[in-house]
């Protein structure tokens, strides 16, 4: 699992029980597998579909640097389905786990749009391949 995003718990971030509020976190993730999706699909207009149970392994406070991983489950023909876990930068604890994230890329009517991909690219291939 690649872990691209790193992201510093504030104050606005927290709950009343001064840990980072789950919704925050769901936010981050749902941001991330939204941008995984854009880049992997080559396609601006996604959409989530579906979490799966998700769950809260363990809290994280104001200061601490967390981290999102992403990795690719499934290729579907319209969707891709995402595995994604966050944990702390120092300590490598995991603070939560969601094993299905499903993305569906649209066409520009708002319609699943078949993408064609079965494997994860970098950008740097692509933009070599069109030099
Ligand atoms: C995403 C959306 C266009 C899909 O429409 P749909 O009528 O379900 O379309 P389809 O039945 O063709 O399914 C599209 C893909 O989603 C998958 N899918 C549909 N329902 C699913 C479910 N309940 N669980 C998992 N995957 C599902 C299908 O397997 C299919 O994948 P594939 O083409 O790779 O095999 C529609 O459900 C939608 O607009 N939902 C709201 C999305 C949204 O607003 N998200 C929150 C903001 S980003």
């Amino acid at each position: 699992m690649k872990f691209h995003t790193r992201k510093w718990v504030k104050p606005e971030d927290l709950n009343a029980n001064e840990s980072l509020f789950g919704g925050r976190l769901l936010q981050w993730i749902d941001e991330e597998a939204a941008l995984y999706t854009i880049i992997q699909l080559d396609n601006e207009r996604v959409v989530t579909k579906y979490m799966s149970d998700i769950n809260f392994v363990s809290a994280a406070k104001q200061g601490d640097i967390i981290e999102i991983g992403i990795d690719v489950v499934k290729w579907g023909k319209t969707s891709i389905t995402l595995s994604c876990k966050v944990r702390n930068k120092m300590t490598h604890q995991t603070i939560i786990s969601l094993d299905q994230i499903i993305m569906v890329g649209l066409s520009e009517s708002g319609l699943p749009k078949i993408h064609g991909k079965t494997e994860i690219e970098y950008i740097k291939d692509r933009i070599e391949e069109n030099d």
